[in-house]
């Protein structure tokens, strides 16, 4: 840990958690809790909450949440002492200057070591374009057009000849060859010891939206294979949460964001004036930098590579944008390859009219499929008015759907009364229109497996607990943190016990003393289960009887799992006999008494 625990929980204390949510999501309050919709997934109708008396937000959605913190952590891409920087400024504390001696540089944890790793490769790379060593970098930039300005601000570089010096700069700043492959800067083999992924090529520092450098993409001067070389992901570059780009184009004011395939052309843009492009790193565009432009802007420009590879890809973009609730329309740069291309060709004015002129996306991919079908022929003409019916019916909307059909039958000369005839077949044969397909939930839920029915059980007790801590001397003889099955679920009870004991309890500051997100999330959803029943939640809404029914129920199964728990440990742990016993006592007497809720 970077501050003193008083200080974090000083930071946390002071700055409200509905004040700097509602900085970056509309909110609105309903009973005790603010809710809105969710900005780490999409969604329609809002299952994010933010409840004030805990200090605390959670979505019921994907299950992302945590304090102020967290959030900050979440939805800036922060580290932990980054996110409480970031607060402590909000509420004018002065933080303590920390000197990283030897000792706490070890502790930092990895993603801060392994951002610093990238910010000193970024500079090294820089420095090298900038030396005479670097010369054959910095022209191929110049004759692609490039200003010292443009460069500089991209903290463009290069890697030099020799595929050891990088390494050798790392190890002589104090990074251990461990951190440096971690990072994916090196490689280690037998054959050639620790060695550097990049050399001989132009570098382009990859930057997170708070200007971090989370890793590097490499091109060759000139002809070459392959042509780019990227970072692989690593515990601070995940390829499907950024963009290139974004740390300029999210202060860009033009309304809209424009998408694109590569990092020249992003630059090419932004030296033009269009400081709003942003690409996708080497991959696919996902889900993922969908929602995240959705907190930018609802319209989305597409200007990928005018060829076949181009424009599959930007169909396949255009259906994530709509996946999302993004509209999106479509850049024609014909007839230049890509942006970059475009600019250099024809000039910046140009390329302002053709955004002006952006194709709405249905009209695109209608366009694009009509290449598949030979218009003069009447049998080929029948079949692509098919499918455009079929295309027709994704629209849910009535209104919508009619203006895209009546737009299309202008466009290609369709009777709109036979092609709504057409749209009332396929309906007809298909049922209903097809809904938009649902966001999978996220992979890392596994709300379903086995033992989540258990942990769900120990959630609802650690919830109630903290809504209600005059319930712990009532039940206070029949469980201990040890009935947590789970370290870190062990590790929590055990703080709200000491906590309601002391009298202390304050769930949130609980959550800023874990720094990992994962583990925040994990920790927030124990405060955050209830036990619906007709009524909503029974701990809030249920009479007193069904309360009491409950409590003792969850309690039995909290105590079942861990007395089975602590059995199957015997044969290899000895010492777990005398809870064993003590638990089954423990059982027994819980499954013959009356718990009483007395408010
Ligand atoms: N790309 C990659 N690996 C490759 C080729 C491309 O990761 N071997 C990624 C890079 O992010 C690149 C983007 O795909 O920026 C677009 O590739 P391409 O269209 O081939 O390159 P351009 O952006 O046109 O690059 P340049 O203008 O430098 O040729
Ligand atoms: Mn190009």
């Amino acid at each position: 840990m970077y501050y003193p625990d008083e200080i974090i929980e000083e930071v946390r204390a002071r700055n409200n958690i509905v004040d700097v949510i509602s900085e970056h999501v509309r909110l609105q309050k309903k009973g005790s809790t603010y809710f809105g919709l969710c900005p780490f997934h999409n969604e329609k109708t809002p299952s994010f909450g933010v409840t004030p008396s805990k200090q605390m937000f959670y979505c019921f959605g994907c299950g992302a949440g945590g304090n102020v913190i967290s959030f900050l952590m979440q939805y800036e891409n922060a580290t932990f002492s980054e996110a409480v920087k970031m607060l402590a400024d909000r509420a004018g504390i002065k933080l303590p200057e920390v000197e990283m001696s030897a000792e706490m540089k070890k502790a930092a944890n990895e993603k801060q070591l392994l951002l610093e790793i990238n910010k000193e490769a970024a500079k090294y790379f820089y420095y090298a374009l900038r030396s005479p060593a670097g010369k054959h970098g910095y022209e191929y930039f110049k004759g692609r057009q490039l200003t010292d300005d443009t460069m500089k601000s991209w903290g463009l570089g290069y890697s030099n000849m020799y595929s050891d010096d990088l390494v050798k700069y790392l190890r002589s700043k104090g990074y251990k060859d461990e951190m440096i492959v971690k990072s994916g800067l090196a490689s280690h083999d037998e054959k050639h010891g620790t060695h550097d992924k990049f050399w001989n090529r132009v570098m382009f520092p990859i930057q997170d939206i708070n200007h971090r450098v989370i890793g590097f993409g490499g091109r060759v001067m000139g002809e070459g294979e392959p042509k780019y070389l990227n970072s692989p992901e690593t515990p601070v570059f995940d390829k499907s949460r950024n963009l290139y780009g974004l740390n300029f184009a999210r202060s860009s004011k033009k309304g809209h964001m424009i998408l694109c395939e590569g990092y020249m052309d992003v630059i090419a843009m932004h030296q033009a004036g269009f400081n709003e492009a942003v690409a996708s790193l080497g991959t696919a565009f996902t889900s993922g930098q969908a929602n995240i432009l959705k907190r930018f802007t609802q319209d989305v420009i597409l200007s990928y590579d005018s060829d076949g590879a181009g424009t599959k890809a930007a169909i396949r973009a255009i259906g994530i944008l709509r996946e999302n609730g993004l509209s999106g329309r479509v850049l024609d740069l014909k007839p230049y390859k890509d942006p970059d291309e475009f600019i250099k060709n024809l000039g910046k004015e140009e390329f302002e009219k053709r955004i002006a002129n952006a194709r709405n996306s249905f009209y695109f991919e209608i366009d694009v499929l009509s290449r598949n079908f030979d218009l003069s022929d009447p049998d080929g003409k029948t079949r692509f008015h098919k499918e455009i019916a079929g295309k027709l019916c994704s629209f849910a909307d009535d209104v919508e759907r009619n203006n895209y059909l009546e737009g299309i039958c202008r466009e290609y000369s369709v009777n709109p009364e036979s092609m709504r005839k057409l749209v009332g077949t396929v309906v007809a044969q298909t049922g209903l229109i097809k809904p938009l397909k649902p966001r999978p939930l996220p992979t890392d839920n596994k709300k379903n497996a086995p033992e989540e029915g258990l942990k769900t059980a120990q959630r609802i007790l650690i919830t109630w607990l903290s809504e209600e801590p005059e319930i712990y001397p009532k039940i206070s003889e029949y469980i201990s943190p040890s009935d947590f099955t789970d370290e870190l679920y062990a590790k929590v009870a055990k703080k709200v016990i000491t906590g309601i004991e002391n009298a202390n309890l304050i769930p949130a500051s609980i959550i800023s003393e874990f720094e990992d997100e994962e583990e925040q999330k994990i920790v927030a959803s124990m405060f955050n289960t209830g036990i619906s029943g007709p009524e909503g939640n029974i701990i809030e809404n249920g009479s007193k009887l069904d309360r009491e029914h409950a409590l003792k129920e969850i309690l039995i199964k909290v105590k079942e799992n861990s007395y089975e728990y602590n059995s199957k440990k015997l044969s290899s742990d000895v010492a777990a006999l005398d809870d064993v016993i003590k638990g089954k006592k423990q059982l027994e007497r819980l499954r013959g008494i009356q718990i009483t809720l007395d408010k």
